[in-house]
């Protein structure tokens, strides 16, 4: 599948055209950005331990009856996935306190909470993606009831699954983001999973294993990455 012209440059992918007007390329970049861009550095090797680790979740998720837009992986840091309309409500699901709901309600980091929690932000880098809830997505026209009911729903599922991997893989996942998007009327799972995107703490010894090791400056940032990957897909990948 040949690259055609670059659509889109992200703060941690690129996205390119093909032949098929169905079909894109996301490549993976190094760039490391948080805090809303502020906070910008490069973690090495990244765009490759991302691109195998959210291909891998990906495939255990379409496996469990999950639509995703992943299709295959063309080479390290490359990608072939269904060309999406994004739905611009990011999805953050949290199974344990931590980030912005600790400074939200006071509660400590590590608070395991009653049953996972689901939050809407509006996607705009312009307002700095704002906590929004059901009524505003409606009114904004961003999605519509139907497509809210889907998304939760795929959304709770998601965390069942990804919890129970994760789990054999000696990791507690804390809070993680989806994004969602339109193809030929059907919503499919999008973006990336990966440790940009979700917190991964040692089951043992709750050290952080994902991007808070960047946004935090708490040192072995790449390490973490490839520990992560590691124990979910052994030590050849
Ligand atoms: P938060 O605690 O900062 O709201 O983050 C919740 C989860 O969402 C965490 O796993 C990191 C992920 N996340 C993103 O993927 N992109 C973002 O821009 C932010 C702020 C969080």
């Amino acid at each position: 599948m040949q690259k055609g012209q670059m659509l889109y440059e992200g703060k941690a992918k690129k996205v390119y055209a093909t032949a098929d007007p169905d079909l894109l390329i996301v490549d993976y970049k190094d760039d490391a950005t948080a805090f809303d861009g502020k906070k910008r550095g490069q973690i090495l090797q990244k765009g490759i331990y991302n691109n195998k680790m959210s291909a891998f979740f990906f495939e255990k998720l379409s496996d469990a009856g999950i639509p995703t837009h992943h299709v295959k992986v063309l080479s390290e840091r490359e990608s072939l996935v269904k060309r999406l309309e994004i739905v611009k409500v990011e999805v953050v699901m949290r199974n344990i306190v931590a980030g912005s709901l600790a400074k939200r309600t006071g509660l400590p980091e590590g608070t395991p909470l009653p049953f996972p929690v689901l939050e809407h932000y509006y996607k705009s880098d312009g307002l700095g993606d704002p906590m929004i809830n059901e009524y505003h997505v409606r009114a904004l026209g961003l999605a519509t009831q139907d497509e809210l009911d889907t998304i939760a729903a795929l959304s709770f599922k998601v965390n069942d699954i990804l919890k129970a991997i994760t789990a054999q893989a000696g990791l507690d996942l804390v809070d993680f983001k989806l994004e969602y998007g339109r193809h030929h009327g059907q919503i499919l799972l999008g973006d990336e999973i990966s440790p940009d995107t979700c917190r991964f703490w040692d089951s043992e010894t709750r050290e952080k294993l994902d991007k808070d090791r960047f946004r935090r400056d708490l040192g072995k940032v790449e390490e973490a990455y490839q520990e992560v990957l590691r124990r979910l897909m052994g030590p050849n990948k």
